[in-house]
């Protein structure tokens, strides 16, 4: 594993980005796992700086996200779909059918996952994987459990995250119960992996995850064992790492 260390949340969001250009620059057909939440929003600013200024060109690559919430409307504004076109794809110039994200309105929990999971198998696989880090070590919404899920599949959400994303809500009860999520062998499957961290209140999962035991009870610790994984950190997130 590699450890990019930044001193502040735009630094961090600078170095995320300039692997993620790097990836598009040698292989303008990649495709791009990518990831919701609030650690990558300066990241994706970057990208959308890099495409302005004319150094990146988004218009052959395809995306697949890692996850959204059950129940949600594209066009309901805490709905992944909504945060993805809003923090980035309406400000770059990757073609809509080739963007994808689960599909929170379909009930058929079965059918949609084996949709999805088809999805990233016609595209090759993910070459660049983006993932943010839960405070209960989860990533995508691959919750601490008894084992580690394979593909894509339908997950219960824990109190912790409820709690965590009900800032995004007007209250924890309007937090949807339930979201689809790639799985851990999906994510683990990614040619190369890029975690994005910040901020103190990361600092004991990071070393948890990255330093503990390899355990379904931390989902991210099974990166441990990704032959290519880079961890870009502020000071804050990395600071019981050293
Ligand atoms: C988002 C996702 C989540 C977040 C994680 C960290 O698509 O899959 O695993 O990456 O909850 O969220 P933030 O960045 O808001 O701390």
């Amino acid at each position: 594993m590699r450890i990019l260390k930044a001193k502040d949340y735009l630094e961090m969001s600078r170095k995320a980005a300039n692997l993620i250009a790097a990836q598009v620059i040698l292989k303008p057909d990649c495709v791009l796992g990518l990831a919701t939440g609030s650690t990558p929003i300066g990241l994706y600013q970057q990208l959308i700086q890099g495409y302005q200024q004319g150094n990146l060109d988004f218009s052959q690559v395809k995306t697949a996200n890692l996850d959204e919430y059950k129940g949600l409307t594209r066009e309901n504004d805490q709905s992944y779909y909504y945060f993805m076109h809003q923090n980035l794809f309406k400000s770059i110039n990757v073609k809509e059918e080739n963007t994808n994200i689960p599909d929170g309105t379909v009930a058929d929990s079965a059918n949609e996952c084996a949709r999805y999971d088809e999805i990233i198998r016609t595209l090759g696989g993910v070459d660049l994987q983006l993932l943010g880090l839960g405070h209960n070590g989860h990533i995508g919404f691959n919750e601490p459990a008894d084992s580690f899920a394979k593909g894509t599949h339908c997950v219960d959400l824990t109190k912790s995250t409820i709690e965590a994303n009900k800032r995004f809500f007007a209250s924890a009860d309007d937090v949807p119960r339930q979201a689809y999520t790639m799985g851990i062998q999906t994510i683990m499957n990614a040619r190369k992996i890029l975690v994005v961290v910040n901020g103190e209140a990361k600092a004991d999962i990071v070393q948890k995850a990255f330093f503990g035991p390899v355990t379904p009870q931390v989902p991210a610790s099974i990166l441990q064992f990704h032959p290519d994984v880079t961890l870009v950190g502020d000071e804050a997130a990395l600071s019981k790492i050293n």
